[in-house]
């Protein structure tokens, strides 16, 4: 498995190099893959004048759903490590049609807290299971969060649950070059916490307490366009920048490909029904070193944080 800095560093390019397809497809994300944050925002259940932190907030979609529910005298703060993705969503939810939210280029992971904290809550979308370090970014919420916050966050539990991902991706993987490596073992990646005891035991060496995890199985719903909802895919996957810079040809083949795995999802005359499979996850913030810091500080590479404390 890799080291730390390694996997920190593979995490910040590959996100780099995906924000290109996430901005392509931020609104479709926002509509069709509301299901996927749906279960943990409605736990959250976000309160008029709350502060509320986003991690990995992508193309800002979410940070806007937290920031219209908290209102004029609340914050929805989202960060992200992708700063195309931070610029679109500052462009996309700009502060004068949403006040109090904001977007902050961030590695969750190194930072002690998030500026702006203490936090009453945090929320996240599928991002925890791709974090190089999770107790790192994991303590890093909690620390943010004030004694008492809360957590609700979703991430996919196993692939067989979540068949669409590699459908999309080994549809279009043989029309296009090298892809980035695949994850080994519990190293980041869509499916690194398929074992809710990996997540639990990651929660609670970052201090969580009264950690519950419970699978929600959601539908994404798409329109029965099959090259668009094939291109949404391979575009926000792991194929998604090497299908950005494939001759015209290539991606052609790369959309017949995944559209042909994708058939058994679709629905003649209906569209697309993605299943999907989750965790969601709930805790609250506990502890003594939950206040905030002066200013945010950065760490420097470090050994992964041993999650079996
Ligand atoms: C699968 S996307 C989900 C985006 C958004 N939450 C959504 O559901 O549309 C994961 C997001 O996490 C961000 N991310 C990954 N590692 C991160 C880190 N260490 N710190 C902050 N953001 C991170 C990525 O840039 C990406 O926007």
């Amino acid at each position: 498995m890799a080291d730390t800095a390694s996997l920190r560093e593979r995490n910040a390019t590959f996100w780099a190099g995906a924000a290109a397809g996430w901005i392509r497809h931020a609104d479709r994300q926002d509509e069709v893959g509301r299901p996927l944050g749906a279960p943990a925002m409605e736990r959250l259940a976000a309160r008029p004048a709350e502060r509320i932190l986003d991690v990995g907030c992508g193309c800002g979609g979410t940070t806007a759903e937290l920031a219209a529910a908290v209102g004029e005298t609340g914050a929805a703060v989202g960060v992200d490590i992708a700063e195309a993705m931070v610029t679109a969503a500052r462009q996309r939810f700009p502060t004068d049609r949403y006040p109090g939210i904001q977007f902050r280029l961030a590695d969750i992971e190194t930072l002690d807290v998030v500026p702006g904290a203490p936090f009453d809550a945090a929320f996240s979308r599928m991002t925890l299971m791709l974090l190089a370090d999770p107790v790192a970014g994991c303590t890093t919420i909690r620390r943010s969060l004030r004694p008492g916050g809360r957590l609700a966050a979703t991430v996919f539990r196993d692939g067989s649950v979540n068949p669409w991902l590699s459908a999309a991706m080994l549809g279009a993987a043989p029309h296009l070059g090298p892809l980035p490596p695949l994850p080994v073992g519990d190293e980041p990646g869509p499916f690194s916490f398929a074992d809710p005891a990996r997540l639990m035991r990651v929660l609670t060496v970052a201090g969580f307490t009264a950690v519950t995890i419970t699978p929600c199985d959601v539908s994404l719903d798409a329109s029965e366009d099959a090259d668009a909802v094939a291109e949404w895919l391979i575009e926000v996957g792991p194929a998604g920048a090497a299908y950005r810079t494939a001759p015209l040809a290539a991606q052609a083949s790369a959309r017949a490909g995944a559209v042909r795995l994708l058939d058994r999802f679709r629905e003649p005359g209906v569209g697309y029904r993605l299943p999907a499979g989750l965790w969601l996850v709930t805790a609250n913030a506990a502890g003594a070193d939950n206040a905030p810091a002066a200013a945010p500080t950065h760490h420097h590479p470090q050994p992964r944080q041993d999650e079996n404390r």
